[in-house]
């Protein structure tokens, strides 16, 4: 079954067509990102306008990679939420509007379960049940259980920043440019030493979640009260990074102890890490998942995925977009 993904939620307009779940045949990523990096973070009407422009070539493009026309595709897979309301209407009405010319079915997708399912793509042997998916993006951080497809519980996650956010905020903090993961990562990279002592917020608590606003602050205190120079500045980004890293793998190794899951799926954005993925590989002697770099951060092929292990669709009239939908 080949369905066709889109993904608006944030600044990205994403297509893909993936077959049976698992093999993408293409995928498309318009990004903002240009304008955004100008204004150091995203501005929600700036991402739906380029948005609307770059729906209807990429969904052309889309088609003339895998080579098939629109009534080639079996279903239509959408992201209809959590997200900026004026990006996902891009998506949604979009998709929906595809429904309604071509009779396909029409799945609309969670877009942190659209994350999840990243981990299905291109690969011989699929994620087992039960698993723990620990999904960090820049609006989320969530530690999920998932007994079977469309099975999930929420165990935890953050009770303000998202770990995304936090590395986004930081970024501007040491004057590093947006987003912020990545220069933090680059920025990390030029040293070995990681020696300012940074707090590990609810690192201890007993249940699952996290907290990441205390950890920003933290590094606005110490740049202030320590005078930090543009020279400090990889040493307190690796500092930042490892009490992140830290947190984040402690609290989902634990989780999936006491769950008894020996299987971790890491997911979003934040995924994209090399020390979160490597800090993962190091400490947990389960199975560990986590897709590309590419495939982690937002992207259609994703959202396909979901909808083909979960296929629930809608009809065209009853699919809405909903800025703030959980699980
Ligand atoms: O999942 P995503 O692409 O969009 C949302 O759903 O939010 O995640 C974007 C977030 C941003 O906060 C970005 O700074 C972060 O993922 N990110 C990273 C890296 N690449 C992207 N964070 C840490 N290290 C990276 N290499
Ligand atoms: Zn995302």
């Amino acid at each position: 079954m080949k369905i066709l993904g889109i993904e608006t939620s944030c600044d990205e307009t994403a297509l893909a067509i993936v077959e049976d779940g698992q093999k993408i045949l293409s995928n498309v990523v318009a990004s903002s990102l240009p304008l955004h990096t100008k204004t150091g973070g995203i501005i929600p009407e700036t991402a739906a306008r380029e948005q609307s422009k770059a729906i209807i070539p990429s969904l052309q493009e889309v088609l003339n990679q895998a080579e098939l026309k629109i009534d080639q595709v079996d279903a239509l897979a959408v992201t209809f939420g959590p997200g900026l309301i004026g990006s996902l209407l891009v998506g949604v009405e979009t998709a929906k509007s595809l429904s309604y010319l071509t009779s396909k079915p029409l799945v609309p997708v969670n877009h942190l379960i659209g994350h999840v399912f990243a981990n299905w793509l291109e690969r011989e042997s699929p994620p087992t049940f039960p698993n723990l998916a620990l999904v960090v993006s820049g609006g989320h951080t969530e530690i999920l259980l998932m007994k079977g497809f469309g099975k999930f519980t929420r165990l935890g996650g953050t009770r303000d920043d998202a770990a995304g956010e936090a590395f986004d905020k930081v970024a501007r903090q040491l004057g590093l440019p947006y987003p912020g993961g990545p220069s933090i990562q680059k920025t990390a990279d030029l040293t070995k030493t990681s020696a300012y002592s940074l707090p590990r917020p609810m690192l201890d608590s007993p249940d699952f979640d996290f907290s990441f606003s205390g950890l920003k602050t933290a590094v606005a205190t110490l740049i202030e009260k320590e005078n930090i120079k543009q020279k400090d500045v990889p040493a307190l980004a690796a500092s930042f990074q490892e009490a992140v890293v830290e947190t984040l793998v402690t609290k989902t190794l634990r989780s999936s102890k006491q769950y008894r899951v020996k299987t971790i799926l890491l997911s979003g954005g934040v995924a994209a890490n090399q020390r979160l993925r490597e800090a993962f590989q190091e400490k947990f002697t389960g199975e560990f998942f986590v897709a590309s770099p590419a495939l982690s951060v937002d992207n259609g092929a994703m959202i396909a995925a979901a909808a083909f292990y979960d296929f629930k669709p809608k009809p065209w009239s009853k699919v809405f977009s909903a800025p703030g939908i959980l699980i």
